[in-house]
């Protein structure tokens, strides 16, 4: 699967305590439009995934070019990731916004969640959109990248 390159993400959260809480998220999918409907797989031992699960809500905040160091942040479960980045919570659910670079974020509320081998699919319906527009980041083989520019129709 390394060799399917895909956007980034950084999935957000509020634990029980009040306390932000995110993580790196590569394997989020458009499930459906109408009702608008994401998906993203997250493993079972996820802070995360217990925290957004108590919590019903989640927050995907798109990340662009500029954010591989925030990618990589979220990564790390040894760090506290929002004293290091620019946030704000949004909405009643009060979700993490990232600054930075993001390009797009949508607020979500979980609508159902499966768990599949080690990791659980969680589906959120998305009640929530706002797009800041700039250039995604990808990530794909370990690496990050940038989005590549245009190359010209073959004549
Ligand atoms: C580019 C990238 C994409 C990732 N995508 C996922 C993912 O889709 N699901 C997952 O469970 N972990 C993914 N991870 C790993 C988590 O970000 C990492 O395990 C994180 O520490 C989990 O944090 P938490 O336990 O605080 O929730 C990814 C890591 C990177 C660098």
């Amino acid at each position: 699967m390394s060799s399917f390159p895909t956007g980034v993400s950084v999935v957000t959260t509020v634990d029980a305590d009040g306390r932000p809480r995110g993580m790196t998220c590569s394997s989020l999918s458009s499930v459906s439009l109408d009702p608008p409907v994401l998906s993203v797989c997250l493993s079972v031992t996820s802070r995360t995934l217990d925290a957004l699960r108590a919590h019903g809500f989640f927050g995907v905040n798109l990340l662009g070019v500029r954010d591989s160091g925030v990618a990589r942040l979220f990564a790390d479960s040894s760090l506290s990731h929002f004293e290091h980045v620019p946030w704000q919570p949004v909405g009643g659910a009060g979700l993490p916004r990232l600054g930075g670079d993001t390009v797009a974020f949508a607020a979500c509320r979980v609508a159902e969640a499966k768990a599949v081998g080690d990791h659980v699919v969680v589906f959120g319906e998305v009640f929530g959109t706002d797009c800041a527009g700039g250039t995604p980041l990808l990530y794909g083989r370990r690496r990050f990248a940038a989005w590549p520019q245009p190359t010209p129709d073959p004549a």
